[in-house]
């Protein structure tokens, strides 16, 4: 693959995809066989946000495939805490490893990151906005457990509108025929509507329901997520979406036999510990086609990949975000772009928050 970055799954084409996830089952099943696959390459995972499963589970993808690993977990051990700029570390980190994975709390930060990076970057989660190995980690579990990609009816359950994981999730799943999405939210937190769009320009259908229960019986999976405790503006605020959706036994006896659970991980208590033992639930399972997934995805950006690509500084739109939550808002050099939607609609390139001219 030709040197790339990737802020959304849907930066791979079909094809890449595909292929992708072909090799994280080869890699599953023949793990020997890739223990030195990137020998001598170096990963760097750059958490400004907290991770259990993402940080490590990249780590291990790396250090499996004969790689290794710097870093940091704790923006406040390293010169960020210090004021340097996301520019200047993105600038240094690149000039040390062979690809980066940027989490931060601000949306479309790893846009800005790969405008700067030599090196391909990952998105591990940018605020509420997209979290492209989750898809992936997802889409493995999938193809796996379900045998397709396609024509599924897919239950979305919990935060819609701050989890990156659902955002990311549904903008892949709109790109196979024939996939139904149950949107299964609080009318607080429904999906953003940009996402509504994408699905509308797809071959696959929506709706949006208030009640897990009403729905469960029709859904070949169900994703579960947790209410983002740390996206709302106040703990009040939170404390009124807490609790509302919790999957439990007695909700499953009216699923499907063959129905699959997954959840990105952590939960809080949106899944009743008792699910964890049916046979229907496979988000410990997930966690581990994850590190596959992103083994695959690493050997495949590192192929071919050189330091050659020089950064792409664009020029600047006189317009503004007004998303709060965008990188822009704090990290001031970085360029205003957008692309056009029709009418006077502009849509942020980092964050693909709207706004009007
Ligand atoms: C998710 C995330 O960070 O967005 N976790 C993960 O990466 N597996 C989901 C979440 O935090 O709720």
């Amino acid at each position: 693959m030709k040197t790339k970055n990737v802020l959304d799954l849907t930066d791979l084409t079909h094809k890449e995809l595909m292929n992708v996830i072909k090799l994280a089952d080869e890699i599953r099943k023949n793990p020997g066989d890739y223990s030195s696959a990137c020998k001598g390459k170096i990963l760097a995972t750059l958490f400004y946000e907290p991770s259990t499963r993402t940080q490590m589970s990249f780590q291990t993808a790396m250090l499996r495939l004969g790689g290794t690993i710097i870093g940091f977990d704790n923006p406040q051990n390293s010169s960020v805490a210090k004021g340097e700029s996301l520019k200047d570390t993105i600038t240094v980190v690149g000039g040390y490893a062979d690809i980066i994975a940027i989490r931060h709390p601000l949306e479309g930060t790893a846009a800005a990151a790969a405008m700067y990076s030599p090196v391909p970057v990952v998105n591990a989660g940018d605020g509420g906005h997209l979290h492209p190995t989750q898809t992936l980690t997802d889409v493995v579990t999938l193809q796996n457990e379900m045998g397709r990609l396609d024509n599924l009816t897919i239950g979305l359950c919990g935060d819609l509108k701050n989890g990156r994981t659902v955002h990311s999730l549904i903008k892949t799943m709109s790109t196979f025929k024939g996939n139904k999405f149950v949107l299964i939210s609080t009318p607080e937190l429904t999906i953003p509507q940009y996402i509504k769009d994408i699905i509308n320009a797809s071959e696959c259908s929506y709706k949006e329901t208030p009640s897990l229960a009403d729905a469960i019986p029709k859904l070949d999976v169900l994703y579960m997520t947790r209410i983002q405790r740390e996206r709302f503006s106040s703990e009040e605020e939170y404390q009124k979406q807490h609790g509302v959706f919790i999957l439990d036994k007695e909700k499953l006896r009216s699923a499907k036999k063959n129905m699959k659970i997954l959840h990105p991980l952590p939960r809080v208590d949106e899944i009743d510990v008792e699910v964890d033992y049916d046979d229907r639930a496979k988000y410990f399972e997930q966690t581990v086609y994850g590190m596959y997934g992103r083994m695959a995805l690493i050997m495949t950006l590192l192929e071919n990949s050189s330091k050659a690509f020089s950064p792409r500084v664009m020029p600047t739109h006189p317009f503004k975000c007004k998303n709060p939550r965008c990188i822009v808002s704090t990290e001031k050099y970085l360029p205003s772009v957008f692309r056009e939607a029709g009418g006077d609609m502009l849509i942020c390139k980092y964050c693909d928050g709207r706004r009007l001219i």
